[in-house]
């Protein structure tokens, strides 16, 4: 939520800045802004709407300096406009933040500084964080370091920020606390960004920002100490990303491209974990934990959104192959509702990004608890892999794509493997079913790949069903979690409302929507509750609603009783959700293309939540 970028070097500033904040425009689009130094003197530029808008005001200027900052808002406090737009600049001119974060406490200083004469020109919290320093400053006479450290003792909330001091211009002046930061450390110059993705094409040597740290930063050091001011060492790390990951690749959309990758991430994430001769599961980062998992009484996974489905899917498989009681919980919930926690509950918090905000307050407040606390990860040195002491990342690769795909499909594939183990250390599952699954995991690549030549078919339902206004999904057991997922995925990328329900649940309301132009997406490959989900279609169907079905390649029962039915290659019923989910994705991608939506950057949404 929000991505913010700076650089100091050599080089000419503006160019680092605008694609840093292209990479990073999946964190917010509603405003971008840019402010760099030449000559002592500050040049800002902002507007409301995406980084091109930016882009498009400052093409004619001439624009300076090798010192700089940029912003790309998701707004929380104020409209976005042009003003409420960051870079925001003290009163007396003397700083100019950009922050991603929350300031929770904004307007009691707020009031402090207008009894003492200042006043706003946005409704940012932002504004009053730049005018608390200001103010600081002025008053105490102090360094630019010192007053950004003194106001940052006097906040309540959450941050990732930049400063510059107009009287100390050699110098950016980043701090963290809740809101994610890394440093790039290049030759005689550093980049500072939100995540490693603008600075990659630069240098893969990273520091990430611990909460309440912050780093002064020239071209030709770094000085790195906590708010307090105790002096720390700097860890850099060398980062495995290569530059084609985080682009398009020909694709019209990450997104699409990211639903391709499907065989490939999934591949990725159990490929070295996952053996067929011997059939085994490795799971190295969770070694440290085995004892606990082996004795564990409960396991509860908090997650939100997309990776809160891939929870429920984990939910299934872990219950149905090691027979441990799992619970799955809103994080958002999950964390303000007092919950019954001991020590010998397993916690498993599930994020792609590693910094959605209360998934990490859950995972704190678990710990607080006395639990034990397992990441699944997508971004590697992310918060959540900082807050936890074992984990297992999902090798997807970079997802820029707001709506997430791949690593719904890659924390699957981590929480069947984690099944698998579990059910095997408690002696659950019998060593046939286990090897099983394991053949049957390794051949799921090559059914997806089958799965996305059938595009044009996605695509031409698709088109039938563009202006629907409504959709159902259904499913049952394991597929019930995709049902859900499937309708997130129309929802948030085309705005058409759908929701999921467990099938049988459809009679105990849902079905009083049903009619004529009611589109119902029912995932209805063979498993023991095949023919229960046989009758939800006649029951639809009965009630003249559309049924879009989901089924094993030839299966005729379905074909005679659905409008269209889109064909999944067989599988094990629990591996399922690995294909189910392909033509969903792809079927809310094309209506979504269909009605001219931004499908890698839907309406009022970022990619990463950074804030409550
Ligand atoms: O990074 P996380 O997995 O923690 O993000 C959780 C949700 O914000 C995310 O899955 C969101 O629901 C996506 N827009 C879904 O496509």
């Amino acid at each position: 939520m929000c991505g913010i970028v700076g650089y100091i070097g050599n080089k000419d500033a503006y160019p680092i800045l605008i694609n840093g904040l292209k990479r990073l425009e999946y964190r917010g689009y509603d405003s971008a802004g840019i402010a760099l130094i030449d000559n002592n003197k500050a040049q800002v530029y902002k507007k409301q709407g995406k980084v091109s808008e930016l882009e498009k005001e400052t093409a004619t200027k001439k624009i300076t300096g090798n010192i700089g900052i940029g912003h790309t808002r998701w707004a929380t406090h104020g409209l976005p406009n042009d003003i409420n737009a960051h870079p925001h600049m003290s009163m007396n001119g003397k700083f100019i933040v950009i922050h991603n974060g929350i300031i929770e406490n904004y307007a009691r200083l707020q009031k402090k500084l207008c009894d003492r004469g200042y006043s706003f020109t946005s409704e940012t919290d932002t504004e009053i964080l730049a005018n608390t320093i200001e103010y600081i400053y002025l008053k105490g006479k102090v360094s630019a370091e010192l007053a950004v450290r003194l106001a940052l003792t006097k906040i309540i909330g959450a941050y990732g920020l930049v400063v510059i001091c107009i009287d100390e211009p050699n110098q950016l002046i980043a701090a963290r606390n809740g809101s994610p930061l890394v440093i790039g450390v290049g030759e005689k110059e550093y980049f500072i960004a939100s995540d490693a993705t603008p600075i990659i094409e630069h240098t893969n040597r990273i520091i990430y920002l611990n909460d309440k740290e912050i780093a002064v930063v020239t071209k030709n050091e770094l000085s790195l100490k906590t708010i307090t001011n105790d002096a720390l060492i700097p860890m850099i790390q060398e980062l495995n990303l290569d530059i084609e990951e985080i682009e398009k690749g020909g694709y019209d959309h990450f997104m699409l491209k990211e639903i391709y990758e499907q065989p490939k991430s999934i591949n990725d994430t159990f490929r070295g974990r996952a053996s067929q001769n011997p059939p085994e599961i490795y799971l190295g980062g969770l070694y440290n934990v085995f004892d606990k998992l082996d004795e564990a009484e409960r396991i509860i996974i908090v997650a939100c959104g997309t990776s809160w489905h891939a929870g429920l899917v984990g939910e299934y498989l872990i219950e149905e192959f090691a027979r441990i009681p799992v619970e799955v919980e809103y994080a958002s919930e999950f964390r303000y509702r007092n919950p019954i926690i001991s020590k010998n509950d397993v916690i498993i918090a599930v994020s792609q990004s590693g910094e959605t905000a209360d998934t990490i307050a859950a995972v704190k407040m678990a710990r607080e608890l006395g639990a034990t606390v397992i990441g699944i990860c997508n971004v590697v040195g992310s918060s959540l892999t900082r807050e936890t002491e074992a984990g297992v990342y999902t090798h997807a690769g970079p997802e820029i794509g707001v709506a997430s795909t791949k690593a719904f499909s890659a924390q699957v594939t981590v929480l069947t493997m984690i099944s698998l183990l579990l059910g095997k250390r408690r002696k659950k599952l019998s060593e046939k079913t286990y090897t099983t699954l394991i053949k049957e995991l390794y051949k799921i690549p090559d059914k997806i790949t089958q799965l996305l030549s059938q595009n044009e078919t996605y695509k031409h339902v698709a088109s039938l069903y563009k202006d629907a206004t409504n959709c159902i999904y259904l499913g049952r057991g394991v597929l019930f979690p995709v049902a859900l997922e499937g309708a997130l995925k129309l929802k948030e990328i085309s705005y058409i409302h759908a929701e999921g329900y467990p099938a049988a649940e459809m009679k105990h309301g849902p079905i009083a929507l049903i009619d004529e132009n009611m589109p119902v997406v029912i995932i209805a490959t063979k498993d023991h509750s095949y023919e229960k989900v046989v009758s939800n279609i006649q029951e639809v169907k009965a009630r003249k609603g559309i049924i879009i079905a989901v089924v094993n390649e030839g299966d005729t029962t379905i074909a005679k009783l659905a409008d269209h039915v889109l064909e999944v290659p067989e599988t094990l019923p629990e591996l399922a959700p690995l294909t189910t989910i392909i033509p969903l994705q792809l079927f809310s991608y094309y209506i979504a293309v269909m009605r001219g939506c931004n499908v890698d950057q839907p309406r009022n949404l970022a990619k990463s939540v950074t804030v409550e």
